[in-house]
């Protein structure tokens, strides 16, 4: 395969958070059994190509599953190795590559190596973790925050020493200046690569190297916000020396190689999580050589608002900022942000699914945006997530909640016996479940399904050009898709009225689709988009 039509270019990616998928054992949480009675849903109804999975490691679950305390085995309330090595072999069968969360910043403090770090000042594994003597009052070694609240320092009292921890205080960070860490990390990566693996998501990959000085952070005085979150303690600082120092970069061209060492026969990627809104230092993780990260991921839409001209000029970033013969991908919800429906409406999250399926790059969806899954309100005393109890950052307890396939107890997403699952299950379950989205032309999952469809039709639409049709009307983006066989017209109404297009491109294209799902027919002239309507003409 020619490298620029290599796999993860043209594919549409899915993210399935393995606790709420589909629960075979009656324990109210999802499996990896469940990940693979459903490949046949990713497959044929919904066309997915690739799938990344958030962790499901041995794991206390203080940050459901961020926090692995072993990283070559599967936790029990997941299965174990074997079905994961029948779930890879069910998804290869179909053609479906998979990606494992890594998660190489921090482990859990549960972890062997972090129990024999802690256990004296002279333990070999004591330097596989960032320590530091208090200040001569007792305080933290310097001003650094966790990303969760707080100080990003805990004493440890039987050493006397503080250890760093970006997240929880149950996730300390390891110390990536240890040759030994590295090594013992990237062995972990060919265990997986070696059980056949396609690729990593890395988790928070731009916080591995942090400044050897340990030097404070300046304040931000603008108090403009670092990640596109509600300001919190955390963006009272700028995060010049906690995170992203320069040594990373070597990291990330190792760790490439690895990659590339085992890519002769199947070709295997990465994709970085990365929330950097500069795009210069964004695209760096690229690699000057592009020989660090195949996609840094880019969450710049997941902050923007509903407003045809701010997405505009987002992708139109990304595309002057990308490196030359760097590939772009675009994330419109994950496990840490609040979904598109409720971020922008019920009709705006289908012009967003256009969005997403027609940009230039690589789109991932987020498990259940499909079917237009909203956040759900969860009582506080179900609530879960430690980072939104501990109130530093919005709770994501919300956006995680299980999948909707049926309307059936559970929703189909657990035994009708099971006793309660792990987080709430939305209300509007009985309308918004898979089952009853396929026999409706019109529903969200029918859009979606025609979408991907039309995406692996359109070669266009994965490879070919991008270009901004100018002077849309207000409130609406259009963009053309080009390559020498095909020109596809994307037309975006962000607005709640009518809206004309009369761009000469439009005279005598053919509607593709309409994220109406209810017109099919040439055009002879203008077009009038509805509220909220998208439409792909092929020009
Ligand atoms: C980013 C993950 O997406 C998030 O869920 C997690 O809490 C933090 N990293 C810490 O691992």
């Amino acid at each position: 395969m020619r490298d620029e039509l290599v796999w993860w270019k043209t594919a549409v990616f899915y993210q399935v958070y393995p606790r709420s998928y589909l629960d075979t054992t009656g324990n109210g949480i999802g499996d990896l059994q469940g990940i693979k009675q459903k490949i046949p849903y990713l497959k044929q109804t919904l066309g997915i190509d690739a799938i990344w999975i958030s962790p499901f490691y041995p794991s206390p679950m203080m940050d459901f599953g961020y926090d692995v305390s072993d990283y070559t085995d599967v936790d029990p309330i997941f299965g174990s190795l074997e079905d994961f090595d029948q779930l890879l072999s069910t998804a290869h069968q179909v053609g479906i590559r998979v990606i494992l969360d890594m998660v190489p910043n921090h482990s859990s403090d549960q972890h062997a190596w972090f129990l024999e770090s802690c256990s004296s000042l002279e333990n070999p594994k004591r330097d596989w973790y960032v320590w530091s003597d208090p200040k001569p009052n007792g305080s933290p070694p310097n001003n650094w925050l966790s990303v969760f609240g707080g100080s990003a320092w805990e004493l440890d009292l039987t050493t006397a020493q503080y250890y760093l921890h970006s997240f929880l205080k149950e996730q300390p960070d390891l110390n990536w200046r240890n040759p030994d860490v590295q090594e013992a990390m990237f062995e972990i990566v060919r265990f997986w690569l070696e059980r056949g693996v396609d690729g990593f998501r890395i988790d928070v990959a731009h916080y591995l190297m942090k400044d050897p000085a340990l030097r404070d952070n300046p304040l931000n005085p603008s108090g403009r916000k670092s990640i596109h979150k509600p300001l919190g303690e955390y963006d009272t600082q700028q995060h010049l020396y906690d995170k992203g120092h320069p040594d990373i970069h070597q990291v990330y061209r190792d760790f490439r190689h690895l990659l590339d060492d085992y890519s002769i026969n199947q070709p295997r990627m990465s994709m970085g999580e990365i929330h950097i809104f500069e795009w210069k230092e964004w695209s760096s993780y690229y690699g000057k050589q592009l020989d660090e990260i195949h996609l840094p991921l880019n969450f710049s839409l997941l902050g923007a608002g509903w407003e045809a001209d701010e997405i505009r000029v987002l992708v139109e970033e990304l595309e002057q900022n990308l490196p030359e013969g760097a590939w772009p991908n675009y994330v419109l919800g994950n496990h840490d942000d609040r979904r598109i429906l409720s971020r922008y409406g019920a009709d705006q999250a289908r012009t967003a699914a256009m969005l997403l399926l027609t940009l230039r790059g690589t789109p991932i969806i987020y498990y259940g945006d499909e079917i237009g899954m909203a956040d759900v309100d969860i009582p506080p005393e179900k609530r879960l997530d430690p980072a939104g109890i501990r109130q530093s950052i919005q709770a994501r307890d919300p956006n995680r909640t299980p999948m909707q396939w049926l309307d059936a107890p559970w929703a189909g997403f657990s035994d009708p016996e099971t006793e309660d699952l792990w987080l709430p299950q939305a209300n509007n379950y009985r309308e918004i479940n898979v089952e009853k989205q396929l026999e409706n032309p019109r529903s969200m999952l029918s859009l979606y399904q025609a979408l991907i469809s039309i995406r692996k039709t359109h070669p266009v639409l994965q490879s070919g050009s991008y270009q901004t049709i100018p002077d849309a009307p207000p409130g609406c983006y259009l963009y053309l898709r080009e390559s020498q066989q095909q020109r596809i017209l994307v037309a975006l109404n962000f607005t709640a009225v009518d809206c004309l297009i009369e761009s000469p491109n439009v005279k005598k294209g053919k509607i593709l689709l309409s994220t109406y799902c209810d017109r099919n027919n040439s055009l002879s002239g203008s077009c009038n988009l509805r509220p909220y309507e998208g439409i792909l003409i092929l020009l």
